[in-house]
């Protein structure tokens, strides 16, 4: 045998003892965990989940019992519902994307709150089910996705985006200029840019469930507010203008849902308050601390 093959012949032999003691040493491992999780005695908790197909009409909704064992699912809702999608009913249908509480997706009524599921621990009292409805005083399109047309609907027709007329947006050569806000100016955002739209403060609010096509609702008049607001829009006038009128924003009778509810800890009833009293001509909106438009001069 040639002097390279029993190199080969060696190496492989090293390999497959490594190899050997490896997997004998996962092995191990695993028959050293695997007892003391089977001996874990299940915690099994009830989640009743209101349920609605429409592809099947002449079925009213109702309330579907599932068993999750909190042992072996994350501590959130979220990780409760995809755990029963995933392991038990695939027809389960919710909205979900980002399971951090960023984009508003999965809000639903959970234990009687308007909330986000992704960022709402499991209630851990086993004998207590845990009731989750979809989003109040809405129409269903599934289980718990509401149909949010009429909120977005809404929301587009405070036009959420910074306006000025075009000529202030470019300097003489035509290009396109930066808006200056100072520090201060810039802070009075805080509090209203966070909102994810998540429609949770609008749907805990009882005039938007008698009015919603009429009146705007915290969320939206809360958006309204931030453009208002914003020492680098001009639009002030005409965003208000198209705001005065009984429904839009009157029809809020500070009853404070909305801020209760919010699960970003927001404000949106106190932004209501401002547009009011913007609008009543007791409050107007300052002048910017610093130029928006030098740059353009
Ligand atoms: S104010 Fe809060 S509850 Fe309302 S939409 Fe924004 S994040 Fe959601
Ligand atoms: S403060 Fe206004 S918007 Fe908020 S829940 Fe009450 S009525 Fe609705
Ligand atoms: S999944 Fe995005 S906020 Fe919950």
């Amino acid at each position: 045998m040639s002097k390279e093959m029993q190199l080969l012949r060696l190496l492989r032999g090293n390999f497959v003892q490594t190899r050997c003691m490896h997997s004998a040493h996962t092995m191990n491992a695993a028959a050293a965990v695997a007892p003391e999780q089977q001996q874990k005695p299940s915690r099994l908790k009830t989640l009743s989940i209101y349920r609605w197909n429409p592809d099947k009409p002449q079925e009213k909704p109702y309330m579907q019992d599932y068993q999750v064992d909190l042992n072996t699912c994350g501590p959130m809702v979220l990780d409760a519902l995809i755990k029963i999608k995933n392991e038990i009913d695939p027809t389960l249908t919710f909205r979900r994307s980002c399971r951090e509480g960023i984009c508003g997706s999965c809000s639903m009524n959970i234990g009687g709150v308007n909330t986000l599921a992704c960022i709402s621990k499991i209630d851990t009292n086993l004998s207590k089910k845990s009731k989750i409805y979809p989003l109040p005083h809405m129409y269903v399109v599934k289980d718990l996705v509401p149909d949010l047309t009429n909120f977005y609907n809404q929301y587009k027709t405070i036009e959420p985006w910074l306006q000025r007329s075009d000529s202030e947006t470019r300097s003489k050569s035509g290009e396109v200029q930066q808006f200056l806000q100072s520090v201060d100016d810039r802070a009075k955002l805080d509090g209203l840019y966070e909102c994810i739209l998540c429609a949770c403060c609008s749907t805990s609010c009882p005039s938007y469930w008698w009015n919603g096509d009429k009146y705007l609702g915290p969320a939206v008049l809360m958006q309204a507010y931030r453009w208002i607001i914003d020492s680098r829009d001009n639009a002030t006038a005409k965003r208000l203008d198209k705001m005065r009128d009984p429904f839009s924003v009157f029809r809020c009778h500070t009853i404070m849902n909305c801020t209760r509810t919010c699960p970003k800890g927001l404000n949106p009833g106190k932004a209501i308050a401002e547009v009011k009293k913007l609008l009543g001509g007791i409050a107007s909106k300052p002048a910017p601390e610093l130029d928006p438009v030098a740059l353009k001069k």
